[in-house]
């Protein structure tokens, strides 16, 4: 579905060129759940950041079934983005002042979906995360974990065909980080969207299915976890 082909990515500093990713290809399949994993300083985010089209390669290209999204527009990448993907940050990145329905309501508005038809969805994905009493509250007056549940219910409205979560319980308690990963892996098993962790947790990354380990901008590793046994 979503290919890399020879990723580069160079940061320039004071004359000195820093190559943060160097040469990565690779490929997610339809339903697929895959972890980055390496050391803080690898290039999880930025090779993240280059899969989402949120950031442009030094050289090399993306592809989504087969269409070259490196040129694309920039409306154009948006609007692809917008429809395609989901995301969920280490930091929340909620409206505060917002009720948790206004925020996740939003994609669903810059898509142009009637106001009715916008705030039945956008209930429906806030139930889906345990929110449903919540739907009226400021996001800023929740929990940590509740947040995060709004940002996984908003990356929901889009009707992504695969999410791309960056540290998504970095900030979070074990139990609620366990939480927000069940509801994650929920989605990918029954809904089938793909699900991309950037992780330093191991414990995190041996929950999903293919594990890519980063060293130095480089992939050392692409293997197949072995999935327990239920
Ligand atoms: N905008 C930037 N400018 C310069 N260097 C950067 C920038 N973003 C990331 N880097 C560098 O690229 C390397 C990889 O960063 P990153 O992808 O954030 O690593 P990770 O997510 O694995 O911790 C790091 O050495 C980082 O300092
Ligand atoms: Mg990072």
């Amino acid at each position: 579905m979503l290919s890399a082909d020879h990723l580069t990515k160079e940061y320039s500093e004071g004359g000195d060129v820093f190559r943060a990713l160097d040469e990565i290809s690779l490929e997610i399949g339809e339903r697929d759940c895959l972890a980055i994993v390496g050391k803080s300083g690898s290039g999880k985010s930025t090779l993240m950041h280059l899969l989402a089209c949120l950031d442009s390669p030094t050289s090399g290209s993306v592809r989504f079934n087969g269409d070259d999204l490196t040129g694309l527009s920039a409306s154009g990448l948006n609007r692809f983005r917008n429809e395609t993907f989901g995301f969920i940050f280490q930091q929340f990145f909620l409206n505060g002042r917002d009720s948790v329905l206004e925020n996740v309501l939003l994609p669903l508005k810059i898509r142009g979906v009637g106001s009715a038809e916008r705030r039945r969805k956008a209930l429906e994905y806030i139930d889906a995360v345990g929110l449903g009493d919540k739907a009226k509250k400021a996001a800023k007056d929740l929990s940590g974990g509740e947040k995060q549940r709004v940002c996984i219910a908003r990356a929901l409205a889009s009707e992504p065909r695969i999410i791309f979560a960056d540290e998504p319980t970095g900030n979070l308690d074990s139990a609620t980080g366990a939480l927000v990963e069940d509801i994650l892996f929920g989605l990918n098993r029954e809904k089938g969207i793909a699900l991309v962790v950037v992780t330093h947790d191991e414990e995190l990354a041996s929950r999903c299915t293919r594990r890519i380990e980063l060293k130095d901008g480089r992939m050392i590793a692409d293997t197949a976890n072995a999935l327990e046994v239920r």
